[in-house]
């Protein structure tokens, strides 16, 4: 299996209660490593662009108005398959389906304050970890 890159997002529930290092804990132990990461602040336009997938969606308007809530972290993490070993450790989008040691079991609040983001596809990955970084920040 490849060496892969995804992308993630700490969201603001999560660094609101102080869980940056946590979560990133979670995150390592789990095959990943951090090789690039920024505390930002989102702008409206930003969260819009970076969930404009969900436009049509009845959730779109209030996801976007907690993703700029407060301060996110977003990250950039390689590993072995990054995509899947992400997914895996972050669990259901519904804290209430997440699975035993997942991070949304363990601290998201609810489906739309659920702690992190990740690329559900190598593919996206790409896309969202342009839509943040530069190459020159990523530092494996
Ligand atoms: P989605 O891409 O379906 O989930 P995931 O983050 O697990 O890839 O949805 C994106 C985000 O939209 C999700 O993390 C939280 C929010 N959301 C809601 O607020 N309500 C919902 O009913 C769903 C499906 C998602």
């Amino acid at each position: 299996m490849a060496v892969t890159r995804t992308f993630s997002i700490i969201k603001p529930d999560a660094t609101r209660r102080n869980l940056t290092g946590a979560v990133t804990k979670k995150l390592e132990d789990a095959g990943l490593r951090v090789v690039a990461s920024k505390r930002i602040q989102m702008t409206k336009e930003q969260a819009e662009g970076f969930y404009a997938v969900h436009k049509e969606r009845p959730f779109f308007n209030d996801l976007v108005s907690f993703m700029i809530s407060g301060p996110v972290v977003v990250q950039v993490l390689e590993g072995e398959d990054a995509v899947k070993a992400n997914r895996d450790v972050m669990g259901a989008t519904n804290p209430a389906d997440a699975a035993e040691g997942t991070i949304r079991k363990e601290f998201a609040e609810s489906i739309e304050a659920n702690s992190v983001h990740g690329s559900d596809s190598d593919e996206n990955a790409k896309i969202e970890i342009d839509f943040f970084f530069n190459e020159d920040e990523i530092v494996g």
